[in-house]
């Protein structure tokens, strides 16, 4: 029997189906419109898909305080990030409590389509909030160059909360034949047996390091979700179509096919480290993980967190309130002595004997049409990345 409980007991579904769908699309011509941003969209799929159960909307007042605070909401479960829908003040104030409103693709999204209309959403809450103060207790800085400060600090200066229904997928989803809800992914496990899945994270190409890691844990679970994340990120980071196409060359020639599901995560980054290692954790609980990995400066950026501060928020929970284990992993690298990638709680070798390269140092040579050391990334990776970095540029 397959074990993994979603996040609050139970898979949210907002996703309105036949005469009801219709109904709905019918009374939303009169609704007013709020378009959403790349964030607002990946955060109303994973709402409507259970992704981010319990949450069945954006968060109101009562919840976005406890979470920014407490990494709680208001009843008590562990939530650490606030979700909800930022708006500016004239077209809040134009809103009524308890109004139903449209939630519309913006048109930067897709100019063609600049009102499709992707759910509704009944306005129960709307709150101004203070920016600063959700900068420092949810990035630990009001830095204005951290990438997800710099965000807070340009959207609307109110939040909207209520109860939201996905009439429709965006126009623009990516990677349709990857993209699977949590009922989906837990139905695979399911089907292949997995009594546990470890869930992997990621926003970059895969190197040696990230391999090392993901077969370390696939040695004591059944299987691994390799689950990258495809929602917004930040412009330097390397696209997610190239990513893709790397993932899969690795996984072909390199991992177990029966052993992997490869699917992508909607969500967008956030850059918070610590706070997004446990939002990350849960929301792969609710697609059905019962373990997740824990690296290095996980959702880190720059130099904000510590290498290991995304490890250590989690000893503030309890594992069985969390519902799922998180595997933490050191700093790996290359041990030219041990001729094998390792981390320095097995390798006994002097510094001067490991390999390591900054992301930035790595795209750097991939953007120059060099390959990086194969040590560091398989040539097959390398191949792909450079490739696709080049012809982008
Ligand atoms: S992240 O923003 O999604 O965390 P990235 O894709 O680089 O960035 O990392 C994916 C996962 O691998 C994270 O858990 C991260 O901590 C871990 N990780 C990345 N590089 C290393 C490394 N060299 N050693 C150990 N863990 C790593």
């Amino acid at each position: 029997m397959f074990e993994s409980i979603p996040h609050g007991g139970k898979l949210v579904n907002r996703i309105l189906q036949g005469e009801e769908r219709e109904a709905a699309r019918a009374r939303a011509k009169d609704f007013k419109k709020i378009a959403l941003t790349d964030v607002g969209i990946s955060d109303l799929e994973m709402i409507a898909n259970g992704a981010m159960s319990p949450l069945k909307g954006f968060m109101g007042r009562d919840d976005y305080q406890s979470v920014i605070s407490n990494m709680r909401l208001k009843n008590g479960q562990i939530w650490s990030l606030p979700v909800a829908l930022p708006v500016a003040k004239e077209l809040a104030s134009s809103i009524k409590a308890g109004e139903q409103v449209a939630l519309v693709e913006a048109p930067s999204q897709n100019e063609q389509k600049a009102s499709h209309l992707l759910g509704i959403m009944r306005v129960d809450d709307k709150f101004e909030y203070d920016k600063l103060q959700e900068a420092r207790q949810v990035y630990r800085t009001t830095d204005e160059a951290h990438p997800g400060v710099a965000r807070l600090l340009r959207q609307g200066e109110v939040y909207l909360g209520g109860e939201i229904w996905l009439i429709d997928h965006p126009a623009g989803a990516t990677f349709p034949e990857h993209r699977r809800d949590p009922e989906g992914t837990r139905a695979i496990f399911k089907e292949r047996g997995w009594r546990t899945v470890v869930g992997f994270q990621t926003r970059n190409p895969i190197h040696r390091a990230h391999e090392y890691i993901q077969k370390c844990a696939m040695e004591i679970v059944d299987g691994l979700l390799l689950h990258p994340l495809v929602g917004e990120t930040k412009s330097d980071d390397i696209s997610a179509e190239v990513r893709m196409e790397s993932y899969q060359r690795l996984l072909k020639d390199y991992y177990p096919q029966d052993r992997v599901l490869l699917s992508v995560f909607p969500a967008a980054m956030r850059y918070a480290g610590p706070r997004e290692a446990i939002f990350h954790a849960i929301c792969r609980k609710n697609y059905g993980c019962t373990h997740f990995i824990v690296g290095r400066d996980h959702a880190g950026v720059g130099k904000y967190y510590g290498t290991y501060d995304a490890q250590q928020i989690f000893l503030q929970f309890q594992l069985d309130e969390l519902g799922i284990t998180p595997l933490f992993f050191e700093h790996s690298f290359y041990c030219k002595k041990c001729d094998t990638v390792i981390t320095s709680k097995t390798c006994p070798h002097d510094k001067s004997e490991h390999m390591f390269l900054s992301g930035t140092q790595v795209r750097e040579m991939l953007s120059r049409g060099e390959a990086p050391p194969a040590q560091f990334t398989r040539p097959e990776v390398a191949q792909v990345l450079i490739q696709g970095i080049t012809a982008n540029s």
